[in-house]
C-alpha cells in the first residue's frame, strides 16, 4: 500500500489504517464475537500495509486493547503503528453514546488519571510503548493544558512515541501545541459528516498534523449495506443515532445511492469511493475504517489505488447534507 507519514514529524503508515472498535464494542453486539477472525483481520491489515491499528481503552472497556494485544503477540508488534486512546470513562456512561460525542458521558482528563491509564493500556496491548497515544476527548472540567501536559509526560517516560487529540476545535489544537507538539487529530469525517473541512482539517494541514477520519464509511451506511433500520441488529448502537432512525435513514438512502452510482462509474465499490474521497482531501489524511470481516478489509485496502476524476470528486463534494445529526 502507498504510505504517508503521521504529519510532518510522525512515523510512516499505510495511507489507510484499521479501526478495531467494532471487533468488541458498539456494533452488532448480539452477534457472537469471533476473535479468531478479528485477529486474522488485523494480520491481514498488516500484510496489506494498513499499519495504523486504532483502538481505545474504553472499547469494551479494555477487551479491544486485549484483543489487539493478542493479535500483536508472537512477533507482529513491530509491524504495527499502535494507536490507543484515554479519557472516556465507560462505567458511568451506560446510557450514553459508547463511541462518540462527549454529551452526557463521563470524561476524565485529570493528569493523574492519564498517567495511570497508559500503564493499563501497555499491559493489555502487551507492549512497552504505544506509537500514538490519543486524548479521546477534552474534559471540560480539566484545563486542556493540564491533560496535554500529562500526555507529554507519557512521551518523556518512553511509554508513548507521539501524542494526538480527538474531536477538538482548531483553537484547542493551538492550546495543546503551546505545551507539546500535536502529531494527529482524530475526528469524524466522511461523505456525510464534513464539519472538519471548515477549520480543523485546514489547520492540521497548515501545521503538518495528521488527520485521522473516524467512521469514514458513515458507520457502514455509505457502503450501501443498510436499506432499513431493520437491517441492524437489535442492540446495535447505530439504532440510537438520529441518522439511522426510520425516516431519516430512508431519506439518507439517496446519498448512499449516489455513492453507489459513482462507484459503478469508477469501477470501484462504494466503500472504496468513500475512502478515496477522504484520501483526496490531503496527503496526511489517514482514514481508519472499522471492520471485522476479511472481505471488507481487502475492499478497503483497495481504496488506496482508486483514482477519482475531478468530476467525480466534484459530484461527491456536492452531495446533499444528511437528515439527522451525527449523534
Ligand atoms: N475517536 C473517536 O471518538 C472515535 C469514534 C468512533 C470510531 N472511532 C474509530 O474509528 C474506527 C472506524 O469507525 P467506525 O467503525 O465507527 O465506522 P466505519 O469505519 O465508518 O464503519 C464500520 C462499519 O462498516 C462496515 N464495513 C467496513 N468496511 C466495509 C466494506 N468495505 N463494505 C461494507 N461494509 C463495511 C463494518 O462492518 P463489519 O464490522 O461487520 O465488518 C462496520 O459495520 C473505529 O473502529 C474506531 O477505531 C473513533
Amino acid at each position: 500500500m502507498r504510505t504517508t507519514t503521521l504529519g510532518s514529524e510522525g512515523p510512516g503508515v499505510g495511507v489507510i489504517g484499521l479501526g478495531c472498535m467494532g471487533m468488541t464494542f458498539s456494533y452488532d453486539m448480539e452477534t457472537p464475537r469471533d476473535e479468531a477472525t478479528s485477529i486474522a483481520v488485523i494480520h491481514q491489515a498488516l500484510d496489506l500495509g494498513m499499519t495504523l491499528i486504532d483502538t481505545a481503552d474504553v472499547y469494551g472497556p479494555h477487551t479491544n486493547e486485549e484483543l489487539v494485544g493478542r493479535a500483536l503477540a508472537g512477533g507482529q508488534r513491530d509491524r504495527a503503528v499502535v494507536a490507543t486512546k484515554v479519557g472516556i470513562v465507560r462505567d458511568s456512561v451506560e446510557t450514553a453514546d459508547p463511541s462518540g460525542s462527549a454529551g452526557d458521558r463521563a470524561l476524565d482528563g485529570r493528569p493523574e488519571y492519564i498517567r495511570a491509564s497508559i500503564d493499563g493500556s501497555l499491559r493489555r496491548l502487551g507492549t512497552d510503548h504505544v506509537d500514538l497515544y490519543q486524548l479521546h476527548r477534552v474534559d471540560p472540567q480539566v484545563p486542556l493544558e493540564e491533560s496535554w501536559g500529562a500526555m507529554a509526560q507519557t512521551v518523556a517516560a518512553g511509554k508513548a512515541r507521539y501524542i494526538g487529540l480527538s474531536e477538538v476545535t482548531a483553537d484547542e489544537i493551538k492550546r495543546a501545541q503551546a505545551v507539546h507538539p500535536v502529531t494527529s487529530v482524530q475526528s469524524e469525517l466522511s461523505l456525510w459528516t464534513r464539519d472538519a473541512l471548515t477549520a480543523v482539517l485546514p489547520y492540521c494541514q497548515e501545521q503538518g498534523i495528521a488527520f485521522l477520519p473516524f467512521s469514514p464509511l458513515g458507520r457502514g451506511f455509505l457502503t450501501g449495506r443498510f436499506s432499513s433500520v431493520d437491517d441492524l441488529p437489535q442492540d446495535d448502537f447505530r439504532r440510537a443515532l438520529p441518522r439511522f432512525q426510520r425516516d431519516a435513514l430512508q431519506a439518507n438512502l439517496a446519498i448512499a445511492g449516489r455513492v453507489r452510482d459513482i462507484a459503478e462509474q469508477a469501477g470501484a465499490t462504494p466503500a472504496q469511493v468513500a475512502l478515496a474521497w477522504l484520501l483526496a482531501q490531503g496527503p496526511h489524511v489517514v482514514p481508519i475504517p472499522g471492520t471485522k470481516t476479511p472481505k471488507y478489509l481487502a475492499d478497503n485496502a483497495g481504496a488506496a489505488d482508486v483514482e477519482l476524476s475531478h468530476a467525480q470528486l466534484a459530484e461527491l463534494d456536492a452531495l446533499p447534507a444528511p437528515q439527522g445529526a451525527r449523534y
